[in-house]
């Protein structure tokens, strides 16, 4: 059974999230028939709230609500000139009154997921579909559901395999909440950067770190490659692109390094030619399309057990 909300995968136990992965592998059986909608959430108001932009993330929630039946309304609040404290609970009480049984909020301050699920303006489920550079659990879950399939026939937890994630970890919730579902999972991370782009405090999170990337590769079973996230630097964080590319790029010199069996992924937008060349990102191997098809199937995971599952009977659980 899983909490309320869905704020951080570090408050995924081990069975939780083998339930959210095991309920996605029952709900992708659906998705792949020709009609693929399931009345789970009929009568059931599911509210998208943007306040940064999205393209896969927001499609594939959208997706996943009307699959399963909902209403679902999409509000993307980038822009707003209301200072961003006063914007949410105006807007939290808004979808309160308008009767939200899950609100997913996207949104560039770290935190403010948590904030809508505690501070007491609304009653329903709340979804955090990436804060700031803080988590991205949904992510996370997408990417864990993708390695199983790949390393593990799609069944049981990640014990042993062996996962790199390259680039801007500094500002990527994505690399904090693989970190740390990965590691729930069992798998062994080890994270390649250079230093400017690692956050203070890397030492203790549950992984390694190498600045190498070549010296990782022949030993991954997967190599999640991240994107450099020029929104978010004020500064120069690496001397060049170019230079950024020739360290921690991954082209097809680098591929040629990585076991035959070992998959590429990116969450997307990539950058082609910068984190990873076009040859690359278009390969075999690469699996970022696949990803965001299996991120619908998650998210109708994640709202099925949040909304329409065990945990909404009997106890309004915690
Ligand atoms: C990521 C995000 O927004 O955190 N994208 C995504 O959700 N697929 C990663 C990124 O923007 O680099």
């Amino acid at each position: 059974m899983l909490g309320k909300h869905l704020l951080s995968a570090a408050d995924l136990t081990r069975d939780q999230a083998l339930l959210i992965l095991d309920t996605t592998s029952e709900l992708a059986a659906v998705t792949d028939r020709s009609v693929k909608k399931l009345p789970t959430l009929r009568g059931r108001t599911v509210v998208n709230l943007f306040f940064e932009d999205s393209t896969r993330t927001r499609l594939s929630f959208e997706l996943a609500a009307k699959r399963l039946s909902a209403d679902v309304i999409t509000f993307s609040a980038k822009g707003s000139s209301v200072s961003k404290g006063e914007s949410l609970k105006d807007t939290a009480l808004t979808l309160e009154a308008m009767g939200a049984d899950a609100v997913i909020i996207r949104h560039g301050a770290s935190g403010a997921p948590e904030r809508l699920a505690t501070a007491g303006w609304i009653d329903g489920a709340v979804l955090n579909a990436g804060d700031g550079t803080h988590e991205h659990p949904t992510q996370a879950l997408l990417d864990a559901y993708t390695l199983r399939r790949h390393t593990r026939d799609g069944q049981g937890d990640l014990s042993g395999v062996r996962v790199v994630i390259v680039g801007d970890v500094l500002h990527s919730r994505v690399a904090r909440s693989n970190v740390l579902l990965l590691q729930t999972l069992g798998a062994d991370v080890t994270l390649v950067a250079p230093p400017t782009l690692l956050p203070v405090g890397v030492e203790n999170w549950p992984c390694k770190v190498s600045y190498h990337l070549d010296d990782v590769l022949p030993d991954a079973d997967a190599v999640m490659m991240l994107r450099v996230q020029a929104e978010r630097m004020a500064g120069a964080y690496f001397p060049s692109t170019l230079e950024y590319s020739r360290m921690y790029g991954l082209d097809a010199r680098r591929m040629a390094l990585m076991s035959p069996d070992a998959i590429v992924m990116h969450p997307g937008p990539m950058n082609r030619g910068l984190e990873i060349s076009a040859d690359v990102a278009d390969a075999d191997r690469a699996v970022v399309v696949e990803q965001v098809a299996n991120g619908v199937n998650v998210r109708m995971a994640c709202l099925y057990l949040l909304l329409g599952g065990a945990s909404s009977e009997g106890d309004g659980s915690q």
